[in-house]
């Protein structure tokens, strides 16, 4: 099995594995720091807090675990959302993922107010002059996100966003879950108020995740998930904390080889896009010529349905549209609002790399790609659909 969906989902990366099996005896509620047992597990989860705020260079008190970005996004947005009344209004990219849209219109439908989306260029970049039109006082919360999970197109600047929404007071919420561990976010994350990413998109366990936010910011939002108070009463709920340490290593690894794997996954994607467009004709890339992440590419084959050419290698797995949705068929979101028609979203697939990909997997994968698709072209041409 070639697995190149490295975007829906990473494998747990063996030292994170090593950590979280050496937590066993790390048993005790980290929230019981009556006794030593408690007081060890809290130590684990506080060791963490420090490894992820170091990945976004943030103090540790700045971050909340919660059990996902989906969570995460919805404690955050929705929190900023509920704590304004004045300002009923939200602005969100029309590609966000499904989790902070959802959380948008909740938010919208409780404040009596109404989500702004924010078009998108038909290479997917955002466009920020409108962004910039639509943000005013009635605004809470401007999101953007820092690069797209399905065709991996970067966000603006965030310096651009941060400053068109502060001029009208409102937040800046970014959704860094795809950035993270595929770019150094240090730079250009300095003035995002909230910030959310997830543990199993950087080679950590599934069901983890953290909300990033100054500690004033952290105040005003209106917890939507009190329970026992605990990560500042925004993320009630006993802590995982075997989940937690595992993200924690993960963040540090992040932290150290993101710019290596980089370079090595960069080089990767582009010998598979060159070995495609040599092996295949009527080949878009979706995201055109926009700045996108190392390691993602969504392309267009024309006259190939995604889901058939995937059912005709089933030894490489990739994705048509992104794996949360996959179980709706709707066409992507994303591609339909970069311009692209229905049948042009059906024949896009999202090709993920990761840093377990290897010369020789991208080789075979680009081999066995091209047979489908044009397998695939070869029975639509002779059924006609
Ligand atoms: C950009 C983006 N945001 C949020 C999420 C949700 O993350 P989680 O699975 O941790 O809830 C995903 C996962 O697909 C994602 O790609």
């Amino acid at each position: 099995m070639i697995y190149l969906d490295y975007n829906a989902s990473t494998p747990v990366d063996p030292r994170v594995t090593a950590a979280m099996d050496g937590a066993d005896e790390l048993f005790a509620n980290p929230a019981s720091v009556q006794h030593l047992p408690g007081q060890a597990a809290a130590e684990a989860v506080e060791h963490a807090r420090h490894r992820v705020a170091s990945l976004v260079s943030r103090p540790a008190r700045d971050v909340v675990f919660t059990s996902g970005a989906s969570e995460a996004a919805t404690i955050g947005l929705l929190g900023a959302m509920l704590a304004d009344p004045l300002r009923p209004n939200v602005v969100v990219t029309d590609t966000e993922h499904k989790a902070v849209l959802a959380a948008a219109s909740l938010g919208a439908r409780l404040t009596g107010g109404s989500v702004r989306s924010v078009r998108v260029r038909g290479d997917g970049t955002v466009d920020v002059d409108h962004l910039r039109d639509l943000i005013d006082s009635s605004v809470s919360v401007v999101a953007v996100m820092a690069a797209n999970n399905e065709t991996g197109v970067l966000g603006p600047k965030a310096e651009v966003v941060s400053t068109a929404a502060h001029e009208n007071g409102a937040l800046h919420f970014s959704d860094l879950t795809q950035l993270v561990g595929k770019a150094d976010v240090k730079s250009d994350c300095g003035d995002i108020d909230i910030m959310v990413l997830s543990s199993h998109k950087i080679y950590g366990p599934k069901g983890g995740g953290a909300l990033i936010a100054s500690r004033h910011v952290q105040k005003v939002l209106t917890p939507v998930v009190g329970g026992g108070g605990q990560e500042h009463g925004l993320r009630g709920g006993t802590h995982n904390t075997q989940g937690i340490i595992g993200l924690g290593v993960a963040a540090e690894l992040a932290s150290e080889e993101t710019a290596n794997d980089r370079i090595r996954i960069t080089a990767l994607k582009d010998r598979l896009l060159t070995g495609i467009l040599e092996q295949v004709d009527d080949v878009t890339v979706n995201s055109k010529t926009a700045e996108c992440l190392s390691n993602t590419l969504n392309l267009h084959f024309a006259g190939a349905d995604a889901e058939s050419v995937m059912a005709v290698v089933p030894e490489v797995a990739m994705s048509a549209g992104s794996a949360c949705q996959s179980a709706v068929p709707t066409p992507s979101h994303v591609l339909i609002a970069m311009g692209l028609s229905h049948q042009e979203a059906a024949e896009s697939v999202r090709i993920s790399l990761g840093r377990p990909t290897t010369q020789a997997e991208v080789d075979e994968a680009v081999d066995l790609i091209a047979d489908a698709v044009a397998k695939v072209r070869r029975i639509s041409a002779r059924t006609g659909h």
